[in-house]
């Protein structure tokens, strides 16, 4: 087998689908469709989810073909996300792009979805240099990963238990909003006053913690809302600034720390929550006073996408590394495999 110069890639771990066209390593096109049957329940519902897949995923693919102005015979390698993610929602991916694989005659390529999130900072300059630490939050993972090469990665510290993304949508939970609350937190504390404060996580290490915050913030409004039951509606801004800026204090600090630890000053950020404007803001502020050269992607390639799929998956293709048709989606998929 050869390098392939066009690869097709698809996504479909959580609750987006998504396809994109690379050429030559250049994204041609990325399209993805976010189901929106999830907003009244309050989470993702793993079988809804697969399900809403199933329908949306051949429109998606020919539209990623036809913006990237690519026919079925242009495409040299399909690839596709193996895990981590939701069971039923990446076996229709993983499907789907074995099925093409095999009628198309081409290579299959597996791509790690966290891997992928890092590797989005590669589609479009700048670009960091080898090597950097990688800040990837998104509604799953919350990683500080040391990034030496497109596939040598060592992750330096992590959460032990909810992801920053699950803890601003839990938050936003309490709070009455809907499904995923992140980027409504975010667009309420931009009006609001970050003037309460919550304890923070005391844990040792690069580690992270954040479920101790969502039940410090809802003992915190327990007792508001015995005082006064309008509380949350009438300081819903300050509250949704004072929840985001504890998020985004640890997720600094712990950075700071790493960059310190391993002397880098090469520092990216990655994944859902980097979509969030308090931490771009807060981030880059940093960077200055620091003197950190900062890549945060656009926002269509930090939330989950297929062209961070396309990006990782042209490098394992420029190393001729291919998945046999017997490989099965791995929901905990460990970074390095
Ligand atoms: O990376 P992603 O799209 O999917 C996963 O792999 O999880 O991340 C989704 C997460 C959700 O928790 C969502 O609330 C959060 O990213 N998110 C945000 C913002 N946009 C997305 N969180 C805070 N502020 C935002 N603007
Ligand atoms: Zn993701």
């Amino acid at each position: 087998m050869t390098k392939p110069k066009c690869i097709l890639a698809i996504e479909s771990s959580c609750d987006d689908t998504s396809a994109a066209v690379i050429r030559e390593g250049t994204l041609l096109s990325n399209v993805t469709h976010t189901q929106e049957v999830h907003q009244n329940y309050g989470g993702v519902v793993p079988e809804l989810a697969s399900r809403s897949h199933l329908s949306a995923i051949v429109p998606v693919i020919d539209e990623a073909l036809r913006k990237a102005s690519c026919s079925k015979q242009d495409v040299e390698a399909v690839a596709v996300t193996r895990g981590p993610g939701l069971m039923g929602s990446l076996l229709v991916g993983v499907s789907m792009a074995k099925g093409l694989a095999l009628a198309w005659k081409v290579p299959l390529i597996e791509v790690h979805h966290m891997e992928a999130h890092i590797m989005a900072h590669f589609i479009e300059a700048p670009r960091p240099t080898f090597p950097f630490l990688c800040l990837t939050v998104s509604g799953g993972h919350t990683q500080i990963v040391r990034v030496d090469a497109p596939a040598r990665f060592e992750i330096l510290g992590q959460t032990l238990d909810d992801a920053a993304g699950e803890a601003f949508d839990k938050t936003g939970k309490i709070l009455g909003l809907p499904y995923p609350a992140g980027p409504h937190i975010d667009r309420l504390a931009q009006t609001g006053e970050a003037s309460y404060s919550f304890p923070k996580p005391q844990i040792q290490g690069l580690d992270f913690s954040f479920s101790g915050l969502k039940t410090a913030i809802l003992y915190f409004l327990r007792a508001e809302k015995k005082k006064n039951v309008n509380f949350v509606q009438e300081n819903l801004e300050d509250i949704c600034a004072s929840v985001q800026s504890s998020i985004v204090n640890i997720l600094l600090e712990r950075l700071t720390e790493a960059a310190e630890k391993e002397g880098l000053n090469e520092i990216a950020l990655a994944g859902g929550v980097s979509a969030n404007s308090g931490l771009r803001t807060a981030a880059k502020s940093l960077a200055e006073k620091k003197s950190w050269n900062l890549y945060i992607p656009q926002l269509q390639y930090c939330t989950d996408n297929a062209g961070m799929i396309a990006m990782a998956a042209w490098f394992r293709g420029q190393e001729e590394l291919f998945a046999g048709l017997d490989m099965k989606p791995d929901p905990r998929l460990p970074m390095t495999h």
